[in-house]
């Protein structure tokens, strides 16, 4: 990454997010171009990083949105992303939000269960609509990742088996309220391995074939996301591969291939950069302390993800040590039993690959305000997203102290 990380910290103070739009847009055109002989919708799963601006950037690259909360929809129609362009997706939407997604007449609702199916026919009935559907379906296939981002088998709660989605695309074909338009399955996250992949838009499209024997003719494939990225030395799927793979499976079909990639987008683009507090030592494990924390980047803590650290010194003995935050948990911490260079108050520490569900799974935890966002484009910074103050945090609580 070339960018100025001290010049940042001088500017906008420590800890904050940066994220290369440059980068973004690399990944975006990769992507859309690897698709180039058919129809496609590169839908941003705007889960991985919902800042504004980070949507918008992806919107005026032709970006559509794939949302899982109509908070995540009204963001993305913020930024100008058209509703003909934005998938609903998640297994436990509740009524008003179906409501409102009907209203806003968005492309389709990915509906996740046949309890759900009932609930949108219901409510498309009562607002007097046809609500155009895709189903999620499970393939139970093993995406090969880390159980708690897998998604694709029956033990995960997503999706629903092929006879049952059958059955829906049936109870869709025969109402007055649902208009069956697409098909979606994602197997998981962070993949790097392309067979359980194309294993699984296989099976669905298989159904999209056997569907149109029925007179169910649909017209978009949602090959889900996934695409994994480089966090220590993983070997990524090409993009150019992984169209194929997916193109393959789709001959003789007429549909608009859907794919809804986030971490692959914008998680390389960014880093998460902290400043050290001190060092210590207790016995014989020696502990370098940040000013950021779990509730700025809970990946390692939760997932026991690995990023890649880097300490923005010339020393250049390395030793082993825990790089931790300043939260009352033994859970935080951003690397442990790493090789690291003796610190100084204030240097500099950066953890790279942290532009995907980094800052969209930050808190408050302790009362600690989330940090600011700064795009890098063109060479040139710019805030999109001003730190946390004491009064942002208590905001909503304040009028109601007794
Ligand atoms: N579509 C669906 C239905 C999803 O559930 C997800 C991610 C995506 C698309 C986007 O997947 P991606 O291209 O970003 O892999 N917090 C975890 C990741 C959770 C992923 C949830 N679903 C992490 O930090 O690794």
């Amino acid at each position: 990454m070339n960018i100025d990380f001290k010049e940042l910290a001088n500017k906008y103070q420590t800890p904050y997010y940066v994220y290369d739009f440059d980068h973004i847009t690399t990944q975006y055109e990769s992507l859309k171009g690897a698709f180039k002989a058919r129809k496609s919708l590169i839908a941003y799963a705007v889960k991985a990083n919902s800042n504004l601006s980070v949507i918008k950037h992806l919107a005026q690259l032709g970006a559509g949105a794939d949302c899982v909360s109509i908070g995540e929809v009204k963001r993305a129609l913020k930024v100008g992303i058209v509703p003909y362009k934005i998938i609903f997706s998640g297994v436990g939407k509740i009524d008003s939000e179906i409501k409102e997604a009907l209203e806003l007449d968005i492309l389709m609702i990915n509906v996740e269960s046949a309890a759900e199916l009932n609930r949108v026919e219901t409510i498309a009935k009562e607002l007097d609509k046809k609500a155009r559907i895709s189903i999620r379906v499970n393939p139970n296939i093993d995406p090969q990742t880390h159980p708690y981002i897998s998604t694709g088998l029956h033990e995960n709660k997503f999706g629903v088996d092929i006879d049952t989605a059958k059955r829906m695309y049936i109870q869709c074909k025969n109402s007055d309220n649902l208009d069956p338009v697409g098909i979606h399955c994602h197997i998981g996250s962070q993949l790097t391995e392309l067979t359980p992949i194309k294993e699984s838009v296989k099976i669905v499209a298989d159904l999209v074939r056997n569907l149109s024997a029925l007179n169910i003719d649909l017209s978009f494939i949602d090959i889900g996301g996934g695409l994994g990225i480089v966090y220590d030395d993983e070997v990524l799927i090409d993009v150019n591969d992984y169209a194929q793979s997916v193109l393959e499976t789709m001959f003789g079909l007429d549909i608009t291939i859907v794919c809804e990639p986030g971490r692959s987008l914008v998680g390389n683009s960014g880093a998460f950069v902290s400043k050290v507090l001190y060092e210590k030592v207790n016995g014989s494990k020696r502990f370098i302390i940040v000013d950021g924390a779990m509730n700025d980047l809970i990946r390692p803590a939760l997932y026991n993800a690995s990023h890649k650290v880097e300490v923005l010194n010339d020393n250049k003995e390395f030793t082993d040590c825990n790089l931790v935050g300043p939260i009352c948990e033994s859970g935080d911490f951003f690397a442990k039993n790493i090789e690291l260079p003796q610190t100084e108050h204030n240097d500099l520490v950066v953890l790279y690959s942290a532009g995907a569900y980094c800052f969209t799974m930050a808190s408050n935890y302790n009362t600690r305000g989330k940090v600011a966002e700064i795009a890098i484009e063109d060479g040139k910074d710019r805030l999109i997203r001003k730190r946390e103050t004491f009064e942002d945090i208590i905001a909503l609580e304040e009028e109601f102290i007794k």
